[in-house]
């Protein structure tokens, strides 16, 4: 539609007319937000709704609006009737275009699924949400939503107060956490990598090179030298074991098996070695794996299985074990399962943040998270406990010779 252009005194009036109406939403605004006004009428398509601003006195209007953090309230249908300068700045939007708009406009569609229902089941303990939030420009900020109802007076209909927390900090920070732990991790396994070396390289050829040694002082003996000879022999006995152990002891600290022979081979090797050594019979079924996994992730699965095995070593007084390596969505799937006294998962946490209790859990959870994988415990009286750990397939390369080819 082609609008015809308006004679200058008309014009002139208009504009008149919109400077009057910008200044009394400029001034509503002022009032809004200095405590000055107790309630808010807001057309709608079936009539006027009527929004008492109760609770935010001018004391609380003036503390909220020197928060550091967003400060909302909504109609059920997510209208904006009330923002701090705050959420305005954090949605890089003039407040008098925040305050009366939908929270549609900052929140991704996916996010607005999740904040729906918690909306409505919001009760009096509230509830929290992470989301995305768009602002203006096309940024986003990581955020989270504390949802609380506020209505209830009779006027207000269920009325709902939002606080909106900035968590870009707190992610950066989070990110760089677990940059240090696996740069930990890594140098960790490094460190276990030299050592196991030193120990298969010197330590056992030392003890094999003495303990040949002494096979040939035991042959050289007569028997007329009976008891020099069988403690010759007991010797030898005594050396062959402790490099049997020295070995174990390498294997365990970086297993040449993994590196050469890859991940199944390497569960079999552990999980045989637990039973033999420890006593508790173990079924192992691992899928054929066609390829090598990322190395990251064979390691992450062997170490998961070594603190599980070490756990049931020394917690569970388990019976029977079973490991099951399956393929999952295109990803691998670890699950180890023990007959056990089980125990609760949860109780461990506080114990970890006052600084005690153990880290093998942790380190689990750690090597899972690094890799994109996620990981279950499940544990319940006398159904023993089970712990599940998902990977994902690897993010596909984008090769460059793939994308010369495709044009
Ligand atoms: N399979 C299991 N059966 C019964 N209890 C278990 C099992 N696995 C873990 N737990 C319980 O969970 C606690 C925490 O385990 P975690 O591996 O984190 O630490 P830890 O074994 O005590 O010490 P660390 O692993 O550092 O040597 C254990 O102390 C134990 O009480
Ligand atoms: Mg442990």
């Amino acid at each position: 539609m082609i609008r015809k252009p308006l004679s200058r005194p008309v014009a002139s009036r208009e504009l008149t007319q919109l400077r009057a109406r910008l200044a009394v939403a400029e001034e509503t605004l002022r009032a809004i937000c200095s405590g000055e006004v107790d309630s808010v009428l807001v057309a709608g398509k079936e009539g006027s709704d009527f929004f008492t601003l109760d609770g935010t006195g001018h004391v609380y209007r003036v503390l909220i609006e020197s928060m550091n953090e967003g400060a909302l309230t909504l109609t059920p249908d997510k209208t904006i009737l009330y923002a701090n300068q705050c959420f305005a700045r954090m949605v890089k939007c003039p407040l008098e275009q925040v305050m009366g708009s939908s929270l549609r406009h900052f929140l991704s569609a996916g996010d607005l699924t999740t904040l729906g229902p918690l909306m409505k089941l919001a009760d009096k303990s509230g509830s929290k949400i992470q989301v995305q939030l768009n602002a203006r420009g096309g940024s986003k900020m990581p955020a989270q939503i504390s949802i609380r109802p506020i209505g209830g007076d009779g006027l207000n209909r269920r009325s709902i107060g939002m606080v909106v927390t900035d968590m870009t900090e707190a992610r950066r920070t989070e990110e760089l956490l677990r940059g240090l732990t696996h740069r930990a991790v890594q140098a960790h396994e490094a460190e276990r990598g030299s050592v196991a070396l030193e120990l298969h390289g010197h330590i056992t050829q030392l003890l094999c090179a003495v303990l040949v040694r002494c096979q040939t002082l035991a042959d050289r003996l007569s028997p007329r030298d009976g008891i020099a000879k069988s403690e010759a022999l007991k010797l030898r006995a005594m050396l062959g074991k402790a490099a049997t152990e020295v070995e174990r002891i390498s294997r365990h600290l970086r297993p040449s098996v993994l590196d050469d022979l890859g991940l199944v081979p390497a569960l079999c090797d552990i999980s045989t070695e637990f039973a033999e050594r420890v006593g508790v019979s173990l079924k192992l079924a691992c899928t054929t794996l066609t390829a090598r996994l990322p190395a990251d992730t064979e390691l992450t699965l062997f170490r998961i299985l070594q603190e599980a095995l070490k756990n049931v070593e020394q917690h569970a007084h388990a019976s029977h074990v079973t490991v099951r390596l399956t393929k999952h969505g295109g990803g691998v799937q670890l699950v180890i399962r023990d007959d056990g006294i089980s125990f609760d998962p949860m109780k461990n946490y506080p114990n970890l943040q006052r600084g005690m209790g153990g880290l093998g859990l942790l380190s689990m959870r750690e090597r899972v998270s690094y890799v994109g994988g996620t990981l279950t415990i499940t544990s319940a009286p006398r159904a023993g406990t089970e712990i599940e750990v998902r990977i994902p397939p690897p993010p596909k390369p984008t090769s460059k010779r793939a994308t010369k080819s495709q044009r």
